[in-house]
């Protein structure tokens, strides 16, 4: 898929279909994870891959606001080091080249950042020196997913040369 089209069309999705993500794409997943960029080239985050139903599950329960995560085929969390200033530049960066990567195979995926830090440290043996940043579930949309952005006009957003009020 053409870079721009899969950023204009990918959406975050909440509602997944049954059908099982292959080994193949999940792989390409954690590659384009890899090779994404941090600052200072520093490559501090590190990666849960979460494929057992029953530890999906166990997401959901440990999210304040990804409960749909519970219906995801499989999910990342993302660790990251906050004795970089940066680190969470660093997991949004890392996140949307995943959700890019998987849905080029159109595999589709959602975040949440409404984490029960104990809990999801205590379930998920996440050590102290890293936070978890990002949960990412991903899966087959459950539907058709076309027509749904909703993004303000260009011209609200863009300034040319200096800010203007
Ligand atoms: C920094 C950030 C935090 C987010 N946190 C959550 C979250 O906690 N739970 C959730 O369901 N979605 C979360 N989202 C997803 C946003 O709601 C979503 O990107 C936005 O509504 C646009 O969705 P769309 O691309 O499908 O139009 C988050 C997105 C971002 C960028």
């Amino acid at each position: 898929m053409d870079t721009f089209e899969s950023i204009a069309t990918k959406l975050d999705v909440r509602e997944f279909g049954s059908e099982k993500v292959s080994d193949e794409i999940k792989a390409k997943v954690l590659e384009a994870a890899r090779m994404t960029g941090t600052g200072l080239n520093t490559q501090h985050w590190r990666f849960i891959i979460v494929e057992d139903i029953a530890n999906v599950k166990r997401l959901a329960q440990d999210s304040i606001s990804g409960n749909w995560v519970a219906g995801a085929n499989f999910a990342v969390i993302i660790l990251t080091n906050p004795e970089h200033n940066f680190h969470m530049i660093d997991a949004g960066r890392v996140a949307q080249n995943m959700q890019l990567a998987a849905w080029n195979f159109g595999v589709a995926s959602g975040l949440f950042t409404g984490i029960r830090d104990k809990e999801l440290r205590r379930d998920f043996n996440i050590p102290k020196w890293l936070n978890p940043s990002i949960v990412l579930g991903f899966g087959y949309p459950a539907r058709k997913l076309e027509g749904r952005k909703n993004r303000r006009p260009l011209e609200t957003l863009v300034h040319r040369e200096r800010f203007r009020d």
